[in-house]
């Protein structure tokens, strides 16, 4: 079982986990001397970093009700029936605005946020009978801010960030830790296909995914629920909180950029962008 800084024999999930900031955790997690689940979509993603650490991969979707409800079982099953740590890390940025289709929005609430109150909903009796459990939960700085050109990426996470902040402060006192890691770019495959956008907002300041597995390791020592891999997001949160007016200028400003940048390339505002 961990305490708060040791994760020696810790029971740990990891949701997408094949690539990207997940393998970073489950790799940390690992090295920590945790039982890691590794947990993707891609099963031989999964298989691939599970065979790396030592860990068990579980496949399969993390998101819907079913395939949550799967997870957890599998994972208790395989961790000797117990969860010390879950990192509600699988993501997906869909592209455009109120004209994203249907599928794009639903599928955005079901992997960014509904993923998260799922699992919740499986872990806390055991949590809350124990007193212990800690919710990792891999927001963005989408979640504090927002993201030019992708509102259901921006609309869910900040959903996500909300949900993780309503069980912080509702089951602290019994002993469930939560974390919301709120980076900006991250060096993986979802920065590689964030376009325009990401050009402008995320590639220039990206950091590494083991940087944000540092991030996470230094909140958990610190008992700190926003974890902020770069810090200058506290600034501009403290900032849009203070002047929301300034700040929804200075976005417009980014938003003006991008819609230069996409004009020159030929495509058009809201069609080209993920994040
Ligand atoms: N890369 C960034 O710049 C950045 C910045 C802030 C936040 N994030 C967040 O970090 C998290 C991880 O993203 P990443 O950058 O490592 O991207 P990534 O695309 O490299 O990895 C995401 C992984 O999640 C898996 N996945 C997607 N839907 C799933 C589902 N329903 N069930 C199980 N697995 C699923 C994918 O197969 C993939 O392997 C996401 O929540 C993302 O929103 C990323």
């Amino acid at each position: 079982m961990e305490s708060s800084t040791d994760f020696k024999d810790a029971a740990v999930v990891v949701t997408g986990a094949g690539a990207g900031i997940g393998a970073a955790l489950a790799r940390r997690f690992a090295a920590l001397g945790a039982r890691v689940v590794v947990n993707d979509l891609d099963a031989d993603a999964a298989h691939a970093v599970a065979g790396e650490i030592g860990g068990t991969a579980v496949p399969g979707d993390a998101a819907g009700e079913q395939g949550v409800a799967e997870l957890i079982e599998r994972s208790r099953a395989a961790l000797g029936g117990r969860i010390d740590v879950y990192c509600a890390n699988a993501g997906i940025a869909a592209k455009g605005g109120a004209d994203a289709p249907e599928d794009a929005w639903s599928a955005s609430w079901d992997v960014n946020v509904m993923a998260h109150v799922r699992a919740a909903r499986a872990l806390l009796p055991e949590w809350l009978e124990r007193g212990g459990g800690r919710f990792v939960s891999t927001v963005s700085a989408a979640g504090l801010l927002t993201m030019v050109g992708t509102a259901p990426y921006s609309v869910t996470k900040h959903a996500a960030h909300a949900f993780a902040e309503w069980l912080s402060l509702t089951y602290r006192h019994r002993g469930v830790s939560v974390h919301a890691i709120c980076p900006q770019g991250v060096r993986t495959r979802m920065v590689e296909e964030s376009g325009a956008a990401g050009d402008l907002v995320l590639r220039p300041t990206a950091i590494s995914p083991e940087a944000v597995a540092d991030a996470l390791l230094d909140a958990v020592a610190e008992n700190r629920f926003l974890v902020l891999p770069h810090p200058e997001v506290g600034q501009m949160y403290a900032g849009r909180a203070a002047d929301p007016e300034r700040w929804l200028r200075g976005m417009n400003k980014v938003q003006r950029a991008l819609e230069a940048v996409e004009g020159e390339a030929g495509g058009s505002a809201g069609q080209q962008t993920r994040a």
